[in-house]
Order: C-alpha cells, then sequence, then structure tokens
C-alpha cells in the first residue's frame, strides 16, 4: 500500500491548479443515463472514484471517451480531461454490490434509471466510516414519484411501470446525494415535481444546469426549492465541472498552517465563502483575485469556533483540515459536526502530531500548540486524510502518512501540486 513521506516545515509559496470537483462530476457523469445522446463533461479530475463510476456506467450500457485538454485550452479556464459518455441502450439496470461497496455515490444511478428504464436494482450501500449514511430519504421521495420500491437481499429494487409522475417532495433533512437523484429522476417524470428544503450545494446548481443544457426545465437553482417540470426525453450537452471547493480549501489551509502563501487557481471566493470567512476571522489573509484566491497567514492564527452545516455554512468536508489548522492556532476553538455522526476518526491520528484535541459528543475542543512534530499516522477516510497531509507539512520533521488510497479517491497529483509550492512531500510506492 502506498504511502506520503512529508519532511515538514516549509511555508509554501507558490501557485495550485484546482481541479474540477469529483462530487459534481459524478452525478453529472450519471445524467448520461438520461438520454441516448452523448453528454460531455469538460474540466473533469482524474481521480479513482471518476474511474469506479465510469466502470459502473459501462456496465449499464454507456461508452465512455476520454480525451486530454491542453492547459488552459478548456473552457471556462477548464484544465482537466474531457470525458464524453454516451448510453445509447441501456444494457443492464443493475448496479452490483462489488461497485457499489466502493463508492457509496453509484447510488445516483438509481433516479436516472428508474426515469428512463422506469426499473432499476442498486445494491445497497453497506456502512461508512463516517457515519451510517442511509439512503431513506431519496428512496422515500421516490415513492413519493410513484415508484414501488422493495429491498431484498442487499439491494433496493425500485419500479415505475407506466413512469414517474410529478410530484411535491419535502425533505425531512437536507441531503445533497437525495437532491441529485429525484433531480435526475423528475427531469423524466410526468407533470411537475417540486422539491423543499432541497440541497443547495454549488454541485447541485451544476447538476440542474446541466440537465436544462439537456432539454430539461429546472427553476429555482441555488435556493432550497426546486421546480421541475418533467419532459418526455433529454438531449445530449456539453458541460464544464465546477472547481472543486473541498481541494480549494484544503490547499488554502496548506497555504495558512504552513504560514506560508498561496496563489489557488481556477477557482473562486464564492464557492467557499463559509471556510475562507472564517480563515479571515482567524487572522489569515484571503483576497479573491482574477481567476483565483490567494492565501497568506503569515502572521499566525487564533483559534476561532466553527459548526458544520449545509451549504452555504460550513462544510463537513472541509471539517478535519480545518481541526489540524486550528491545531496550530493560538488559543482554544472548538468544532461542532452537525452533519456525520461519526466524523471525528482523525482525533487520534492528530493527536500523535501533539495536537491537543478533547472530543466531547458532537463537538471537540481544540487548543491550539506552538508546534506540531511529526509522526507516522494511519488514514481512514478521504478528508481525515487530508487533515493528516495539513498537519504533517506543518509539522518539525518527517510524517509518514499510511494507507493513503483514500487520497486518490478525491485529490488528483497532491504530492506535485504540493511539491510545487515547496512542500518536501513523496509518495512511496508499496510504502
Ligand atoms: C455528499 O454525500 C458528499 N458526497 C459528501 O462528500 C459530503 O460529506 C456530504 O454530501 C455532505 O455535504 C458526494 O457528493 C459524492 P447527504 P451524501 O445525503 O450525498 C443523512 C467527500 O468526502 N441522510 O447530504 O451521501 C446522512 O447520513 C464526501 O467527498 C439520511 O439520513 O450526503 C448525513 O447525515 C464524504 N438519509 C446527512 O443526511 C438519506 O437518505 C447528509 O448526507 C440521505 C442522507
Amino acid at each position: 500500500m502506498d504511502a506520503i513521506r512529508i519532511l515538514g516545515g516549509v511555508p509554501l509559496t507558490g501557485e495550485i491548479v484546482i481541479g474540477g470537483a469529483k462530487n459534481a462530476a459524478l452525478p453529472l457523469m450519471a445524467a448520461t443515463l438520461l438520454t441516448d445522446q452523448p453528454l460531455t463533461l469538460i474540466n473533469m479530475p482524474e481521480l479513482v472514484d471518476i474511474s469506479t463510476m465510469s466502470n459502473l456506467l459501462r456496465q449499464h450500457g454507456a461508452r465512455i471517451d476520454q480525451s486530454a485538454l491542453a492547459p488552459g485550452a478548456g473552457e471556462a479556464g477548464a484544465t482537466g480531461r474531457s470525458m464524453t459518455l454516451t448510453s445509447e441502450r441501456i444494457t443492464s439496470v443493475t448496479a452490483p454490490y462489488d461497485l457499489v461497496r466502493r463508492m457509496r455515490a453509484s447510488v445516483l444511478v438509481l433516479g436516472p434509471l428508474l426515469a428512463r428504464m422506469h426499473e432499476a436494482k442498486v445494491s445497497l450501500p453497506g456502512g461508512c466510516a463516517i457515519g451510517t449514511r442511509p439512503v431513506d430519504l431519496h428512496l422515500k421521495a421516490l415513492e413519493a414519484l410513484g415508484a414501488k420500491i422493495d429491498v431484498k437481499g442487499g439491494y433496493i429494487h425500485a419500479t415505475a411501470p407506466g413512469g414517474l409522475k410529478g410530484a411535491k417532495v419535502v425533505f425531512p433533512k437536507v441531503t445533497v446525494g437525495g437532491t441529485e437523484n429525484l433531480l435526475m429522476a423528475a427531469a423524466l417524470a410526468a407533470g411537475d415535481t417540486v422539491l423543499e428544503n432541497a440541497a443547495r450545494e454549488p454541485e447541485i446548481g451544476n447538476l440542474a444546469d446541466c440537465l436544462n443544457a439537456m432539454g430539461a426545465e429546472i427553476s429555482g437553482i441555488g435556493s432550497g426549492t426546486l421546480k421541475i417540470r418533467g419532459v418526455k426525453t433529454l438531449h445530449g450537452a456539453r458541460v464544464a465541472v465546477i472547481p472543486d471547493r473541498i481541494e480549494t480549501g484544503t490547499y488554502a489551509i496548506a497555504g495558512a498552517i504552513t504560514r506560508g502563501r498561496v496563489t489557488l487557481k481556477g477557482t473562486s471566493f464564492d464557492l467557499l465563502d463559509s471556510v475562507f470567512s472564517a480563515m479571515r476571522q482567524a487572522g489569515a489573509s484571503v483576497e479573491q483575485v482574477e481567476d483565483g484566491v490567494v492565501v497568506s497567514a503569515e502572521d499566525g492564527l487564533n483559534g476561532i469556533d466553527v459548526m458544520t452545516e449545509p451549504f452555504p455554512g460550513f462544510p463537513t468536508d472541509m471539517q478535519a483540515q480545518w481541526m489540524a489548522l486550528m491545531a496550530t492556532a493560538n488559543g482554544a476553538s472548538m468544532i461542532t459536526e452537525t452533519i456525520f455522526e461519526n466524523r471525528f476518526m482523525h482525533v487520534p491520528e492528530l493527536t500523535r502530531f501533539g495536537a491537543d484535541v478533547n472530543v466531547h459528543g458532537a463537538s471537540a475542543i481544540i487548543r491550539g500548540r506552538k508546534q506540531l512534530s511529526g509522526a507516522p499516522v494511519m488514514a481512514t477516510d478521504l478528508r481525515a486524510s487530508s487533515s493528516l497531509i495539513l498537519a504533517g507539512l506543518a509539522a518539525e520533521g518527517e510524517t509518514l502518512v499510511n494507507r493513503i488510497y483514500h487520497l486518490d479517491r478525491g485529490y488528483e497529483r497532491l504530492e506535485e501540486k504540493l511539491g510545487a509550492c515547496g512542500a518536501r512531500i513523496e509518495r512511496i510506492v508499496g510504502g
């Protein structure tokens, strides 16, 4: 298994180009199942999760062609690959356990398959390191659109013999994946659907814009109420994946935690207002410049409290990285996690760097230290892994982050991007 070795203590300075968002790309890819025409996605990140979704879609019958784009050649500042997905014929409506267990976002094929084929059989995603993460809200909402759902043998078997019918759905809790599944399902349902208490994450906007470009009729984008007028068919489109706001935030913290100065290109302040505002409050400088954001914390930082919330609140996907930052700030701070019930698994690993963190239920109290010291640590999930990388960059001496396969699911060329800003970081293959 690969590991990452870091010799910490170097203030990072330089430029990092932010890639396309994993969590936008995955639902956009699933949208191919809604049409027999080609869907071209530009600014696609190169990540293990993207390959997993490609494999899943191929076994449903999608053809996937990929091409590299020269840096700067993309539209809207896009620099990543482009991918064209064509699902002329759906050859299987089953998403098998073996693929779904690798990535929970596989459940995003449920809505589109049901809408187009009137049937889907999707393995129930199992447990997850950060929480139980049920999909009951997806299923209840699809039932409101007329689907009949049986859960048997570990599979969700959903059918809608006469097709889905528009309805009003009030989500009792904000769910990103649930909103995405329903948007795709309702796009091809008969009549009007209203989704209340819908997620407002920028990735939802990216998907809704893509569906509209494919001929859907969705309004209320960016608000908590999405209205969808169902259409009979959707057509092909060419759509850019938005910048990855969590990659943006992770590298912003890499600049701040090393008391350096980094320029994040191809991204924007608005995508991550909550985190940038918290960084400013803590004493960092965050400036929106043309085509990017410049972050520095040359004068140190003070502890401040944050609570994770659905967008536009502080993202749970930045909580672990924020904790690493607060572990190096002056004074005490508190982090309250409200989205996932088990998302403090990075705490025991961060304490190996000398971080002073106490967890009480859903809150963690962090008492900042002048200096962390490098240590061998173990990554437990994607964002926890990146918090350990950040702590390693700030710590004195050597850090070895083991089990980094989690990182490859969500960060492309991490060592290269950080290395270009002066980080002493290397991957040890098979380490
Ligand atoms: C998305 O997961 C992201 N994944 C997650 O990013 C992110 O942490 C999460 O949203 C919250 O922002 C993708 O976009 C692929 P939810 P998702 O449905 O859609 C509960 C990362 O690191 N819930 O918004 O699965 C659920 O248990 C990943 O990139 C139900 O109870 O999240 C959680 O407590 C990790 N029943 C809360 O709602 C349901 O049917 C929010 O989950 C659905 C969700």
